[in-house]
């Protein structure tokens, strides 16, 4: 079953259109990341998908529910956390949490229950009776996102909630949420951080000026995109004539950038390496150094958003 379906959506402000276009299915029952620089598009797209702001235009169906027609029992099924932090300064780390179950309605024992567990899954145990205010950036985070976990959901949207957790706390959540999506939770989570993606998505959207320009398996985006290597040579010297003699070589592109430095990008890097290497010799040119190394999806995503970028200009 899918558990978002929008068509053509448009949100603009003024002259931007910060949304501009999207179609998008996410299946239930995954992790479904979408990605992309800052400005992208990611929050107002969540804003769009839980109702929170209309779209200018487009047609959007959350859980089997028309977006437009019955907002307010989508949001009833939905958890969100926002990107913006949201916090009660006044009350202790277990009171937020007990009053966010309240609101939600979820019964006196369950809640009991759910507070003890939220606080060992998100380490907030040790800081239970701190207040808000007093807590850091991190901790904060770690409450604003532990807290939706009071209520029961079928469908999370987390707004880039990792930023301002140091390294394990981040790996402790990634974890958390990969088991929660194993008992049944869809999650849609935002982040422009690759690896983070690559780490707990089923499915990855690049999203970048309102559009999405690709989506597919971490793995599929990889192959599409990754089996390129990346060499670079530093000559000694360069010789006028080395554009030339180098055209001859198929399957590779070469940027010749600056001064004495070639680039060659290829998906058949050991052949072209080959041939690149022959020519330099039989032309007595010294190379200083060598390098081969194969595009990571940090540059894949880079060269995505770029050549997006390239097309629209
Ligand atoms: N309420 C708003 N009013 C005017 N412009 C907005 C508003 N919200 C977002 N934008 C603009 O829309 C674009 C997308 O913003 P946003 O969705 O926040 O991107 P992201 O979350 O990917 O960083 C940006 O150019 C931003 O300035
Ligand atoms: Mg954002």
């Amino acid at each position: 079953m899918s558990c978002i379906i929008a068509k053509s959506l448009f949100k603009s402000y003024n002259s931007v259109n910060a949304v501009d276009g999207i179609d998008l299915v996410v299946k239930s029952g995954q992790v479904f990341g979408f990605l992309g620089p800052n400005g992208a598009g990611k929050s107002t797209t969540i804003k769009l998908l839980t109702t929170l702001i209309q779209p200018t235009s487009g047609e959007l169906t959350i859980l089997g529910i028309n977006a437009k027609e019955n907002p307010l029992e989508i949001r009833h099924k939905i958890g969100v956390v926002l990107q913006q932090p949201s916090y009660e300064p006044s009350l202790s780390v277990e009171k937020s949490l007990e009053k966010y179950g309240l609101m939600w309605d979820v019964p006196r024992k369950i809640r009991k229950e759910r507070v003890e567990e939220l606080l060992s899954d998100f380490d907030l145990h040790d800081i239970r009776k701190k207040k808000t205010d007093d807590l850091s950036i991190g901790q904060r985070r770690r409450l604003q996102v532990a807290r939706e976990f009071m209520h029961d959901m079928e469908l999370l949207f987390l707004d880039e909630p990792t930023i301002g957790l140091d390294p394990s706390a981040r790996r402790k959540l990634l974890d958390f949420l990969k088991r929660k999506v194993k008992d049944g939770l869809t999650i849609f989570f935002t982040t422009h951080v690759l690896t983070e993606a690559e780490y707990i998505c089923d499915e990855i959207a690049i999203i970048n000026k309102g559009k999405i320009i690709a989506v597919d398996t971490p793995d599929d985006l990889k192959n599409r995109f990754g089996r390129k290597k990346t060499i670079k040579i530093h000559l000694s010297e360069v010789n006028e004539n080395l554009k030339n003699l180098l055209s001859e070589v198929k399957d590779c592109k070469i940027d010749f950038n600056s001064g004495s430095n070639i680039t060659i990008h290829s998906d058949e890097s050991e052949i072209v390496l080959l041939k690149v290497l022959q020519i330099l010799n039989s032309n007595n040119l010294v190379i200083e150094d060598l390098s081969a190394v194969p595009t990571n999806l940090e540059e894949i995503f880079l060269k995505v958003v770029n050549e997006s970028n390239e097309s629209n200009n």
